[in-house]
C-alpha cells in the first residue's frame, strides 16, 4: 500500500472585500451584531462573470508551484463545490479545460462545507491503491450570488463568502501524510441548510413564482445548524484521534471548517484544546464552505504555523448534514 501526503497547497480570495459596514448599507444589520454572533468582520466576493472554476485556477497554480509539479503530472481532479459554475457539466471539467490538464478524470463532489475533507478521503484511496500518483483536490465556492442580500436573508447572508483552496496529494513511502479520514452524513436535516431551487422536482425548474418566493437563495436554520455542529465537530475530531490512539493533547494544529467563531470556541472548550492551536481566519474570510479548510490551511502554511512532524486534524461540518475529519502527520 502507498501513502498520500499533501505535496502542495494554495488558495485564492477574490479582490472585492465586503465589510460588515458595507452589508449594513444594503440590509438592516450592524458590524456589532455580525461580529459578536459570528466573529466575521469582512469577506471576499467575486466580480460578475467569475465562477468557482476561475477562483480555482490561482489556488491550483499555487499548489502546483509548492509541489514542484506541472498540470501534466496530475492524474485526477476532485472538485468540491456546493456552488458549481453550471448545473452541468461539473466545475472539475471546466478547470480541466481552463488549465490545460490532460484528459484526466474530473469529479465534482457536492458535500458542501465537508467537501474538501471528503475530497481528501477520495484522493487518499486512489493513491493508497496505486491508481494515481498525484491528485488535485479543490474546494472553491461562489456563495455571494446565492445569498439574499436583503434584510429578509440577513441571518444567512452575513456568514457566507467566496474563495478557493487547492491541495495536491502525492504518493509517498515516507512516514508522513494522511493517517486516516472519516466521513458521515445525516440527510434528515437536508432542509435546514439548503438551496431548494432550481430543482429537477419542479417543472419548469425555474419560474417567476420560485424567484418571488426566494427559493433560489441559500436558506439556513441557524439554531439547528449550530446545535448539530457543536455535537458533530467534537465527535469527528475524537473519531480521528481514537483511530490512532491519540488524545486531544496530541493535536499540534486543528484546522476546522470556518463556520462561525462561536462554534470554534465551543469545540476548543469541549475537547480541551487551546485556541492558539486552532487556525481561524473567519474574521477576514467568512465562511467559504468547501474552500474554507484549504484556504485556512494554505494561509497557516504561508504564516509559518505548520512545521514538520506536527499532528494536524482537519474537521468539517455542513449542509446535508455532512461532517468529516482527516488526521495528518506533516
Ligand atoms: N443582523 C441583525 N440582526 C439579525 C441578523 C443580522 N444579520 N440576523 C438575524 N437577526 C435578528 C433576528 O431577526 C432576531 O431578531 P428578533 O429577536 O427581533 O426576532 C435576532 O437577531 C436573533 O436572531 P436569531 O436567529 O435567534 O440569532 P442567533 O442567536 O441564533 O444567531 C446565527 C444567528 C445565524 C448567528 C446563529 O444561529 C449561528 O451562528 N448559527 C450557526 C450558523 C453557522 O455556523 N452556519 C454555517 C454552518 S456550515
Amino acid at each position: 500500500m502507498y501513502k498520500a501526503y499533501i505535496s502542495g497547497i494554495g488558495h485564492y480570495l477574490p479582490e472585492k472585500i465586503i465589510t460588515n459596514d458595507d452589508l449594513s448599507k444594503i440590509m438592516d444589520t450592524s458590524n456589532e451584531w455580525i461580529y459578536e454572533r459570528t466573529g466575521i468582520k469582512q469577506r471576499h466576493y467575486v466580480s460578475p462573470g467569475q465562477g468557482p472554476s476561475d477562483l480555482a485556477i490561482p489556488a491550483t497554480e499555487n499548489a502546483l508551484k509548492m509541489a514542484n509539479l506541472s498540470v501534466k503530472d496530475i492524474d485526477l481532479i476532485i472538485f468540491a463545490t456546493s456552488t458549481p459554475d453550471y448545473y452541468a457539466p461539473g466545475s472539475g471539467c471546466l478547470l480541466q479545460d481552463k488549465m490545460g490538464f490532460q484528459t484526466i478524470g474530473a469529479l465534482d463532489i457536492r458535500v458542501q462545507c465537508s467537501g474538501f475533507v471528503y475530497g481528501l478521503s477520495i484522493a487518499n484511496q486512489y493513491i493508497k491503491t496505486g491508481e494515481a500518483k498525484n491528485v488535485l483536490v479543490v474546494g472553491a465556492e461562489v456563495q455571494s450570488t446565492t445569498l439574499d442580500l436583503s434584510t429578509k436573508g440577513r441571518d444567512t447572508a452575513v456568514i457566507f463568502a467566496d474563495g478557493a483552496g487547492a491541495a495536491i496529494l502525492t504518493s509517498t513511502d515516507e512516514g508522513k501524510g494522511i493517517l486516516s479520514t472519516h466521513i458521515h452524513s445525516e440527510g434528515k436535516f437536508a432542509k435546514e441548510l439548503w438551496v431548494e431551487s432550481p430543482s429537477t422536482i419542479d417543472s419548469p425548474r425555474l419560474s417567476q413564482e420560485i424567484l418571488d418566493e426566494g427559493k433560489h437563495f441559500l436558506y439556513m436554520n441557524g439554531r439547528e445548524v449550530f446545535r448539530n455542529a457543536v455535537k458533530r465537530f467534537p465527535e469527528i475530531i475524537m473519531e480521528a484521534l481514537d483511530a490512532h490512539n491519540m488524545s486531544s493533547g496530541d493535536i499540534d494544529l486543528l484546522i476546522p471548517h470556518q463556520a462561525n467563531i462561536r462554534i470554534i470556541e465551543f469545540i476548543a472548550k469541549k475537547i480541551n484544546i487551546p485556541m492558539d492551536k486552532i487556525i481561524s481566519n473567519i474574521n477576514r474570510v467568512g465562511n467559504t464552505t468547501a474552500a474554507s479548510i484549504p484556504i485556512a490551511f494554505s494561509e497557516a502554511l504561508i504564516e509559518g504555523k505548520i512545521k514538520k512532524g506536527q499532528n494536524i486534524i482537519l474537521a468539517a461540518f455542513g449542509s446535508g448534514f455532512t461532517w468529516a475529519s482527516a488526521a495528518i502527520k506533516w
